[in-house]
């Protein structure tokens, strides 16, 4: 199985925990070297962002919603700009981030003239009773707080504008590739209080149906977060991460006793036997051991600890930086 193997956190109980950011670019296939290394730029630029609100003592929810945000930010990802476009050639965005010492969350789904998801999202999190607000009311939800509306425009990219058309003609040519429909972004990030956070924020699919709403801002699907198990953000073909709960599942086997790279296989796989479909996740578990796996061709992540920065994009490939370099 596809996937990287990575150190765990260390951690003695009763003491600080070792603070720790794993951030994911979403599942992908066929990336030109150039764009792989811009990929590999943002993601490191993302863990390391987020790491450094957990070393100044922030929390778990600022650091994954920073990471997300600047993620979101960058027009090489599936999220904010750069997200991918549906049929009528228009964005409709998907986010959700969940505290893991209370359980509290907010989710928006079908936003178009927002650049920051996640922040909309916190914002549901923080400011009402509700979990989840989509379409027109998101859309006057974030007006009420004074969130900036931009252009759509300002969020679609040229890449994305033909990455629809060459869906549109490959589709009329019963050619559509289920892995090149990946994309999504997402942090997970335990604070040195041990409260664990994740975020999730995506541009869905390609070429989607209008009002088509994916995993990703539906909490044990694109992710979960509790204190008392583990925090996951998941990546993938939406429809099948709804259909196995994926989040919450791969937490489950962590409840169950088994390693985090034991869960986290153990959900993809069910996942891919059961509906057929490939995606990947970040995870850490309460007692701060973390990971980063997958079934799709490749997934951009990163994972920040302790000075040291991990990163990597196909299988087998984890490089190990300074964080200061
Ligand atoms: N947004 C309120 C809650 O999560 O309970
Ligand atoms: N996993 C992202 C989506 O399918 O919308």
């Amino acid at each position: 199985m596809p996937g990287a193997h990575l150190p765990p956190g260390p951690r003695t109980p009763g003491t600080v925990m070792k603070p720790v950011v794993v951030v994911h670019g979403g599942g992908a296939s066929n990336f030109s070297s150039e764009r792989k290394e811009r990929v590999r730029q943002g993601i490191i630029r993302a863990a390391k962002m987020g790491y450094k609100i957990l070393r100044d003592g922030g929390s778990a929810v600022d650091a994954v919603e920073c990471a997300v945000a600047i993620l979101e930010n960058d027009p090489e990802f599936n999220a904010g700009c750069g997200s991918v476009l549906n049929i009528n050639g228009d964005i409709e965005m998907d986010a959700s981030i969940m505290d893991g010492k209370d359980l509290s969350s907010g989710a928006v789904s079908a936003v178009r003239c927002i650049a920051n998801p996640v922040k909309l999202a916190r914002l549901v999190m923080d400011k009402t009773p509700h979990c989840f607000l989509t379409d027109q009311g998101a859309a006057k939800f974030a007006q009420d707080m004074g969130v900036q509306q931009i252009p759509v425009e300002e969020l679609i990219t040229t890449r994305n504008k033909k990455h629809l058309e060459r869906e549109k003609e490959e589709l009329g040519a019963q050619k559509a590739d289920c892995a090149k429909h990946l994309g999504t972004v997402g942090a997970v990030a335990m604070d040195c209080r041990g409260n664990l956070a994740y975020a999730t924020s995506t541009g869905g699919i390609v070429n989607k149906m209008v009002g088509r709403v994916g995993d990703s801002p539906c909490i044990g699907s694109g992710g979960y977060a509790d204190n008392n198990i583990g925090a996951i953000s998941t990546t993938g073909h939406g429809e099948s991460i709804l259909k196995v709960n994926l989040a919450r599942l791969a937490l489950f086997h962590v409840e169950q006793g088994k390693s985090v790279e034991q869960a986290a296989d153990l959900s993809l796989e069910y996942m891919k036997s059961r509906v057929k479909g490939l995606g990947g996740l970040i995870m850490i578990t309460k007692t701060g051991e973390w990971t980063a796996r997958w079934t799709s061709t490749s997934m951009p992540w990163a994972a920040a600890q302790d000075g040291k920065v991990y990163a990597g994009i196909d299988l087998n490939e984890t490089t190990i930086t300074d964080m200061c370099s």
